[in-house]
């Protein structure tokens, strides 16, 4: 049979380690796939930087366009990243009947709908699986393993650069910059590396794997998002302190309102599997209604593992090739005239527990003001602390860990403890979930 032809579009991190997976397994996934897959050609910018990754035996040009424009290329494999150039790729591509696979999920988060329609009417495949999590098959577990279940929540630890920060902060004491500097140079950071630590790229990951789970449209513009930049080490100690771990998670519900779609530093559990998902790993759990909570753990980031993803689609791809298009897996796992128009719920209207810590000045009556403004709210208190205040001050750090409320009456709360005169400075608030698995 003739070889399945790849044109990669960029050679970079994502590209050179697809590069050399292909390679080193050709003979295994050849035995796998049916026939060869083969890198017929690649475009870079930088064309010296690129011979030193490929050799001399592959065509490498710097118009991507003539990749997608060859008619000897049967998959373009999108690794550029961005909106802009990689839109007008993957579009053009599909546009040609090329079928694509892509590791870029801002792209597919934010124009997911139009490339999905545009795959669909041509009648060619969009695979994905590298955009999420890396190395983990979670779009596989999600799109065909689950598909038995009502998904009632995904909840994960799905960007690699900030749990590598989290994690070495806390365990070697290093600071910010230095960490993120060491992830950027492994290849695990966005170009932008505010998309990581802002939580931007775990809301891109969140807002595919919410479709696919609930079988609704990417709707990355309503997902909820907040960043680890404002996190504080007393925090991550006072946390750990009542049992509990921080973790950046995105968080997806589906509610009898709508459906929850968040990503927020989160305090979980220090005793679940989840908590001690440590570096640049990544986990998801997924709770279905069959089969309870399951797991999925590996390598999130980093250029052989997301290569492994890539290289995954790329078999998948070649061994449904002839296969009629209306019995394809579909793009987002449900047909796509069966989508939902479940609402985003605004953060708002979101519903979980939280973690307060406030500086209250030591006197009486100060507890029972903050207990009293919880209560009127409905708002009810699981744990307290309050801390020794530190030499030559005179407020103590006091935290509390509230039962299960909805977002706004919490701001409520809030706003009225941070008018109170006895309390100094803004109330710093965490949420947190317990992730139950019944
Ligand atoms: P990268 O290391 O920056 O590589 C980008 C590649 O695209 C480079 O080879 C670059 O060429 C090429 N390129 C950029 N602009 C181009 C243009 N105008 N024309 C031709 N080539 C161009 O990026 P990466 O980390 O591999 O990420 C690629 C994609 O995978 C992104 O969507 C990213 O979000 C996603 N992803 C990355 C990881 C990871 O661990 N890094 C994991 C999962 C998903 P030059 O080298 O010549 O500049
Ligand atoms: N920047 C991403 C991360 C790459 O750190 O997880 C993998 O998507």
């Amino acid at each position: 049979m003739n070889p399945i032809n790849v044109g990669l579009l960029g050679l970079g991190t994502v590209g050179g380690g697809t590069l050399t997976v292909l390679r080193r397994n050709a003979k295994e996934i050849t035995r796998r796939a049916g026939r060869d897959i083969v890198v017929k050609m690649a475009a870079v910018r930088d064309l010296e930087k690129a011979r030193k990754i490929a050799g001399s035996e592959l065509e490498i040009v710097t118009d991507p366009f003539a990749v997608v424009n060859n008619p000897d290329i049967d998959i373009v494999v999108e690794l550029i990243g961005g909106y802009t150039l990689a839109k007008d790729l993957v579009l053009k591509a599909i546009a040609n009947g090329k079928h694509v696979v892509t590791a870029n999920k801002a792209l597919l988060a934010v124009h997911g709908n139009e490339i999905f329609q545009a795959a669909q009417a041509k009648g060619v495949m969009v695979a994905f699986e590298a955009a999420v999590a890396g190395g983990i098959p979670i779009i596989k577990a999600l799109r065909e393993g689950l598909t038995a279940n009502r998904i009632e929540w995904i909840a994960g630890i799905i960007n690699g650069t900030t749990n590598f920060i989290l994690t070495e902060m806390r365990d070697k004491g290093l600071a910010f910059d230095t960490v993120l500097a060491e992830a950027q140079r492994l290849g695990y950071a966005e170009a932008d590396p505010t998309f990581d630590v802002e939580g931007i790229d775990a809301a891109h990951k969140l807002t595919i794997m919410a479709a696919i789970g609930f079988g609704i449209p990417m709707q990355f513009d309503k997902a909820y998002t907040e960043g680890i930049s404002k996190l504080t080490k007393e925090d991550i100690t006072y946390a750990e302190q009542l049992g509990y771990r921080i973790k950046l998670l995105g968080i997806t519900k589906r509610t009898d309102k709508g459906i929850e779609l968040r990503v927020h530093p989160t305090l979980i559990p220090a005793k679940r599997l989840i908590a001690n998902v440590e570096g640049v790993m990544n986990a998801v759990l997924v709770k279905g209604d069959a089969v309870g909570a399951t797991m999925y753990y590996g390598r999130g980031a980093g250029a052989e593992p997301t290569a492994s993803a890539v290289v995954a689609d790329l078999v998948d791809v070649t061994r449904m090739l002839t296969s009629d298009p209306e019995h394809r897996v579909p793009h987002l796992a449900f047909q796509p005239d069966a989508l939902s128009d479940a609402p985003i719920l605004p953060i708002e209207e979101v519903r979980t527990s939280y973690y307060l810590r406030l500086k209250a000045f030591d006197k009486p009556g100060v507890l029972a003001d903050v207990t009293r403004i919880l209560a009127d709210l409905g708002i009810s208190i699981d744990a307290m602390i309050q801390k020794e205040p530190s030499e030559g001050e005179e407020q103590a750090d006091v935290i509390l860990l509230t039962h299960e409320t909805v977002e706004k009456f919490i701001n409520q709360a809030i706003a009225k403890i941070e008018a109170l005169s006895s309390i100094s400075g803004k109330v710093i608030r965490i949420r947190l979930e317990e992730l139950n698995s019944n």
